[in-house]
Parts: C-alpha cells; sequence; structure tokens
C-alpha cells in the first residue's frame, strides 16, 4: 500500500473553546498578525501555512465556559484511505465517525481527533506578513493517560514516536517534523500549549518588541528545547490563558531512516531537556 494511504498529510487545526472568542481573536490579530475570519459558531484564525496557495486554517475559536480542546484536525491527501482509518480506529474499540471527505473519533481516551481531506478545508491566503507565525506546527495537550493515547496514536493515525521522557511526556510525529503532537498527563481537553512556527531568530525581536509596546510580557523564553531542538518563548494569551509557543529551528528526522526514540528518564526534564540555554520555567508552565 502506498505511503500515501496510510499516512497523514499534516496537522491542519485545533478547534479551541474559550470564554471570550472576540477578545482572544482580538489578541491574537493585533500582538500576532493573524487573520480572523467569522465562521458558524465561532472564529477561525488563519496563517500562511506551508500549502502552496492557500492558508492554514490553524484555530478555531468557539465559546465555551473553559478554555480546552475541543477536537485536534489532521489533514490527508487525495490518496489518504479515510474507509481504512475508520477499520483501524473500530479495531482499536473506537467509534469512528465517517461523513464525505472526513472521519472523527475519540481516542480511547476521550480526545477529539478528526481526519479531513486537505482540500475539503482550504482556505484562502491571509495578506502577507513577515511577523505573523507562519503556521501551527504541534499541539502539546493533557491526557489522563498519556502513554495509551500515544500507542492509540501510532497504532489507528499511524504517528510516530520521536522522543519521551519518563512515562510523563511523548512527542510524536506525523513525518519528518520531530514532533506535530506532544502528550502529557492531565485532564483530558486541558492543553499546555499551541505551537506555531515564527520565521526564525530574527523575528523574535520585533514581535517581543511590539508584545512589550502592547504591554504583554512573555512567560518563558526564549529558549532552546533539548527535544526537537527547537527555539522556544512562550506566552499567554491574555482573554482565555491559552499557552502559545514561538518556535524555530525544529529538528528533522530523515525520511526512510529507522529512527530509535530517544527516551530520557524523568528525573532528565529539568535538567536536560527544558532549556539548553539555562533558564528554567517559572511554576506556571510547569502544572
Ligand atoms: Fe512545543
Amino acid at each position: 500500500m502506498a505511503a500515501a494511504a496510510t499516512t497523514l498529510g499534516r496537522l491542519g487545526g485545533a478547534v479551541v473553546s474559550v470564554p471570550d472568542p472576540d477578545a482572544s481573536a482580538g489578541f491574537l490579530e493585533t500582538a500576532l498578525g493573524f487573520e480572523i475570519r467569522p465562521l458558524d459558531g465561532g472564529l477561525q484564525v488563519v496563517c500562511a501555512g506551508d500549502y502552496g496557495e492557500s492558508g492554514q486554517a490553524a484555530l478555531e475559536l468557539r465559546p465555551g465556559p473553559e478554555t480546552g480542546l475541543v477536537e485536534l484536525v489532521f489533514e490527508v491527501g487525495a490518496g489518504y484511505d479515510l474507509g481504512a482509518l475508520a477499520l483501524r480506529a473500530r479495531a482499536a474499540g473506537l467509534a469512528p465517525e465517517a461523513a464525505g471527505e472526513e472521519v472523527a473519533f475519540a481516542d480511547a481516551t476521550g480526545i477529539g481527533l478528526r481526519c479531513v481531506r486537505a482540500a475539503a478545508r482550504a482556505v484562502a491566503m491571509p495578506a502577507a506578513d513577515g511577523l505573523r507565525p507562519r503556521r501551527l506546527g504541534h499541539v502539546n495537550l493533557k491526557a489522563a493517560d498519556p502513554g495509551a493515547a500515544a500507542r492509540g496514536w501510532e497504532e489507528v493515525m499511524g504517528l510516530m514516536l520521536s522522543e519521551q521522557i519518563g512515562e510523563a511526556l511523548y512527542f510524536l510525529r506525523i513525518a519528518r517534523e520531530h514532533h506535530n503532537v506532544g502528550l502529557r498527563p492531565g485532564p483530558r481537553g486541558e492543553l499546555h500549549h499551541l505551537g506555531f512556527e515564527v520565521a526564525g531568530w530574527h523575528v523574535y525581536e520585533p514581535i517581543l518588541d511590539r508584545l512589550a509596546a502592547l504591554g504583554h510580557r512573555v512567560e518563558y523564553g526564549p529558549g532552546r528545547h533539548t527535544p526537537g531542538n527547537n527555539i522556544f518563548t512562550y506566552l499567554l494569551e491574555p482573554a482565555s490563558g491559552l499557552r502559545l509557543e514561538l518556535f524555530a529551528d525544529m529538528g528533522r528526522i530523515a525520511a526512510g531512516a529507522e529512527h530509535e526514540p530517544k527516551r530520557w528518564e524523568a528525573g532528565d526534564r529539568m535538567t536536560q531537556t527544558l532549556n539548553r540555554w539555562g533558564p528554567l520555567p517559572p511554576e506556571s508552565f510547569l502544572a
């Protein structure tokens, strides 16, 4: 079977509930340059993506009492076999719902996942903006049993384990980019952060200066993580508390190579994985 029939295309976006979508969208537009578009029941947050002529519908903000993940959306190519995905989900004891060009289900830990044909989800490219984050590259979320969630996502969705820290943090990838999903212990639906790729080291200065001019301070960073080797800066969207990571330089894993997932011990987290440059995060980040 061709790889395209079973390999997800890319992380398409996240549907997130926030108490005040207008306020959250206002920050994302003013402080970070995202384009906001109206949507039935919510707001769509658009960036350029790496999709050629169409943009990325990176976020859907829906009103809800608490900030949290509603579902993750993966996009698949024209050759992807959505029927086979539904069969694998059913074989794993899940209850997939197939409709047209998409299959949706909750994983074994209750996390909502949706796989959609990319062409059915294409959105118009936003106006050029060199400082706007390019794309949603990964989502780091909580699961009651992150190990079980990671194994299920490997089995049903074909994601691959890149690296893990003890039994508490799993980094999974779709193809070559080091991770597109991070799973850690915690209440289902809670997000740790949404990882948006920026153009490179040089744009942190103007982005963080603009944030400062608007009265916002970062929560943690800049620094460099060991897993993925990416540069990071984290900030909290003030209306919802949603944590955003602005990342650059994410590592890639060679195509076709046998990759033995790197495993750290739990005690390595603070000393070796969080920040190669030194400063450790505030307590708020570790919750
Ligand atoms: Fe991240």
